[in-house]
């Protein structure tokens, strides 16, 4: 998550639904008391924490260095690090890896499967949901329309959202059996209201919108809104249409 200056306090207040849709596959995960776990991506932690309630000794990796201070002031009596997912370096005594949400942020998913197979103990499981293909691919193509039409300027994008086709190959490269994955459609209802796309944009768009100068922003963003309303904005709230692979894998 290198590319945005990440404002955890944002994050926290208008993108709860984040570590919220998380809970549903901590129930996969299902942590047993005196496990290892390992949370790749665990933003502000509230998950992490959730891990260790059940008795599993945790810790909490994100590149994102004000997320971590977050994470540590909400909950100091665990183990958050400053780590990038492609080059962390622990012990390789993890029972379960989890992630959620976090690794669409790093195209390089051959260096961090490369990664992270290291630090699971044989038999150990990777538990994972990321946005895949598909995620927001509306959004991003009204994104692309709109910064085309107003700018004549063409947006690049951060994200990595496989089909389970391209990201189980590089599973098994590395040693990981995948025993189940699944590509499913989750309409997500934005934080925020009428303003939600906004302020989903001004926290994750930041790459898409660069060049598009202050004075410009809110033209750019009320052509994006005015190409997305008729189909995502359900009476008094966005509801944009996230796309999620999850998947189980354990180490040979
Ligand atoms: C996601 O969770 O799918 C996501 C979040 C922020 C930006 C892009 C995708």
């Amino acid at each position: 998550m290198s590319v945005n200056a990440w404002n955890a306090s944002l994050y926290d207040q208008k993108h709860a639904f984040v570590s919220e849709y998380g809970k549903s596959l901590l129930s996969i995960l299902d942590p047993q008391a005196g496990e290892n776990i390992l949370d790749i991506g665990c933003g502000t932690g509230h998950l992490s924490s959730e891990i260790a309630q059940v008795g599993a000794s945790v810790v909490g990796i994100d590149s994102s260095a004000s997320m971590i201070e977050t994470a540590r002031k909400s909950y100091p009596g665990l183990d958050f690090r400053v780590e990038d997912a492609r080059t962390f370096v622990l012990p390789a005594h993890f029972d379960a890896i989890f992630s959620n949400a976090a690794l669409h942020w790093i195209p390089e998913a051959e260096r961090v499967v490369c990664n992270l197979a290291v630090s699971l103990k044989p038999g150990g499981r990777f538990v994972l949901e990321m946005g895949g293909k598909g995620n927001i691919a509306q959004l991003v193509e009204a994104t692309r329309q709109s910064v085309r039409e107003l700018m004549q300027r063409e947006i690049e994008t951060p994200w990595y959202f496989p089909s389970i086709g391209e990201y189980t190959p590089i599973l098994e490269r590395y040693g990981l059996l995948v025993r189940s994955a699944i590509l499913f459609d989750r309409p997500t209802p934005l934080e925020d209201g009428a303003d939600g796309v906004r302020t989903w944009l001004t926290m994750f768009g930041e790459q898409m919108l660069r060049d598009v100068p202050a004075e410009m922003k809110s033209v750019v963003l009320a052509r994006i809104e005015e190409k997305l309303r008729p189909t995502f904005f359900k009476s008094d709230r966005w509801v944009i249409g996230y796309c999620r692979l999850r998947l189980v894998a354990y180490k040979q």
